[in-house]
Order: C-alpha cells, then structure tokens, then sequence
C-alpha cells in the first residue's frame, strides 16, 4: 500500500516523540512492503513563533493531500500563563479538528498487566480494565458561539441533532466490535444539551438492538471510572466531557504516555497521543515515545492493516517486559532507557520478528 503521511510533531517533547513514531512506522512500512512518503508540517507554538499562525494554510494542505496525518503535540507556558494572548497553539489543534472535519476522537484505555503497580487505583480494581471512549470533537463548548468581555465570558454549548446521530453511530460501530455495551454520558439532568443528546440516543439505540445501552450522568461517571472501571466497554460523550474523562482514565493506565487516539470524520483521519506537550521534558529524553507509537498501530489499524498494527502492539508489549521503559513507569534499579532508547529497542524487535 502507498501512503501519504503528514507529520505534525509540534511543541515540547512532540519533536522527540515524533522521531520515534516515524522510525516505526517506517520500520513497519519496510517489512511489510508499503511505501511511505512524509511531510513535514507546522504547527502550534512553533508555528505561531514562524509564521504568526498555529495552524498554517499550507499545513492544512498538507493534511489534506495526505492519506493520514501523525500528529504529536502543542502548547507552551508562554501562551500558558498569558491570558490576553491573541492567538494560542492550541487554536491550532482545533483549527485542524474543525477543518478537517474530525468529529470522533476514539481514545482507548487499555491497561498493561506489567504496569497495574502503577496505576494509583488498586490492582484489583484495575485489572483487565478495556474500554474506549468516543470524544465529540467538533462541537460544543469549544466551537460554539463565544463572549470574551472584562466583566463576562461566555462559551455557548450547542450540539445539532445530526452532531449527535453520527457520533451515537460512531459508538454503536466500535461496540459491536467489542462487548455491545454502550454508555451515554451526559448532563441530563440539567443541561438542555444533554437532553438532547439523551433524545436521540433514545431512538438511535433502538436501531442497535444488540448492544446494551445505559445513560449516565456525567459526574457520576467520573466516580464510576475510578471506582468500577471495568464497567465500560464503549463511553460516548460530548467534547467537553470526553476531554475530561479521557485524562482521568489515562490514570487508570498508571501513565498518560501510554494512550493513543485516532479521530476521524470527513477528511483525513489524525493519529495522535492523548498527553500533551510536557514543556518540562522537552530535549531531555525522558519522554514516553509509546503513545505516539501505539498512535502509529491505530494509524495501520484504520486502514485495514491489521498484522501491522498487532506486530507495533506486540512489540511494546514486548519492551514493557522487557523492562525497557521511560523512567515514569521503569522499576527500581533497572537500568535507564531513554525517549530513543525505548524506540530504536522498537524498531529493533519489529525488524527482527
Ligand atoms: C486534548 C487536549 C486538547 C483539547 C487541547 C490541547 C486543546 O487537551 O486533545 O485532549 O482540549 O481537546
Ligand atoms: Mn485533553
């Protein structure tokens, strides 16, 4: 297979990450006999810094004419701490989600059994834990109309009934895959947003009769994910809600360098990990490259190449046994592994198997 790819490392510790992710993804590509073309493109801080915009035309080219983009990650503390700033690195990724129309983000939670130990839930608990949850990512609070005055503020949370269908068919197409069960998170209670989402759930179920279908409210999900995470199968939710609790349950895990997410919609998809820039790793080696690399597995997975994508989980799998981790998840007293260690012992493994 051919494919185009749009590398979009980023900020902070992106760059470092990204140089991994592309060393297996060409690694895979090569033993497999797919031809894989890159480009480069800005984006995020770096981008505003070069260019005066976070998410530059010809980036959105680039995007466009690619088959897939790999994306790693923005932000700086620069724009962190400037409130008044005019434009901020994040606007980038937004402008990348909206433009290219990417409203499902699928962000899995699955647990290593070598790294339970560090999750800060009980092993018990955690154990076995596999769900994925399905992010609207085109609406709501962070695209709807917005008020930025001295005295007030506002962020307007509207989602349309057709936003909601296909994100809901989104859900009931992964559940069907997994153990056909679904779980609605919403605010019904007191959002008329989510009263909405709830309506239409309402009826679209009834076009999945075999997949189980249950609402919850979103602060009761929270608690349910820390207390019974093995609950969930599929979770779908609006954007701001998935935002949120996709950072709790990248805890479960025991490190947020660890999940990857796909999102897709009407372009090209995006693979990305779902941590952020980290500032205060940057350019130190530290980073855990395994997100951006399981992100590369998702990237194979979307285009049907399965035995890629389970060769890059195998392989990870294998460098977590192996003890050869970032330092965040590495036991007492083995040895230190590095960003680019913990890759080229990747890429080593997949060109071996
Ligand atoms: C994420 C991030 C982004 C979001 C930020 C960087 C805009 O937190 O992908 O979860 O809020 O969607
Ligand atoms: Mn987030």
């Amino acid at each position: 297979m051919k494919l185009k790819i749009a590398v979009l490392a980023g900020d902070g510790i992106g760059p470092e990450i990204m140089e991994q992710g592309v060393a297996v993804l060409s690694a895979v590509a090569e033993k497999f006999g797919h031809e894989v073309s890159y480009k480069e493109a800005l984006c995020g801080a770096h981008a505003i810094d070069e260019v005066g915009d976070p998410f530059p035309e010809e980036t959105y080219q680039a995007c466009k004419e690619a088959d897939a983009v790999l994306f790693a990650s923005v932000g700086d503390p620069k724009f962190d701490n400037d409130p008044t700033a005019k434009v901020r690195p994040e606007q980038g990724l937004l402008a990348m989600r909206k433009r290219l129309g990417l409203y499902a983000n699928i962000r899995p939670v699955e647990t290593f059994d070598c790294l339970i130990h560090k999750s800060p839930l009980k092993d018990e608990l955690v154990r076995g834990a596999d769900f994925i949850c399905i992010r609207e990512l085109t609406g709501g609070m962070y695209f709807g109309e917005k008020k930025e005055g001295t005295d007030e503020a506002w962020d307007t949370n509207y989602y349309s009934r057709p936003e909601v269908e296909r994100i809901l068919r989104v859900a009931y197409q992964y559940a069907r895959q997994r153990r056909r069960h679904v779980t609605v998170v919403d605010k019904a209670n007191v959002l008329a947003s989510s009263r909405l989402w709830r309506k239409v759930a309402q009826e679209v179920m009834l076009e999945y009769p075999d997949v189980e279908t249950d609402f919850m409210y979103v602060d009761n999900a929270a608690m349910r994910m820390i207390q019974d995470p093995r609950f969930f199968d599929v979770m779908v939710t609006e954007n701001t809600f998935g935002d949120i609790l996709t950072d709790e349950g990248s805890c479960i895990t025991g490190s947020m360098g660890l999940l990857p997410s796909a999102s897709t919609g009407s372009s090209t998809p995006v693979f990305e990990p779902i941590h952020g820039s980290w500032p205060q790793g940057k350019g130190l080696n530290i980073a855990n490259p395994l997100a951006q690399i399981l992100s590369v597995a998702m990237l194979f997975e979307y285009f049907n190449l399965q035995d890629e994508g389970r060769l890059i989980r195998e392989a990870v799998s294998a460098s977590l046994a192996a003890n050869v981790r970032t330092p965040e998840i590495q036991v007492e007293g083995a040895p230190r592994y590095g960003t680019r260690e913990v890759g080229q012992w990747i890429v080593d493994y997949i060109r071996k198997a």
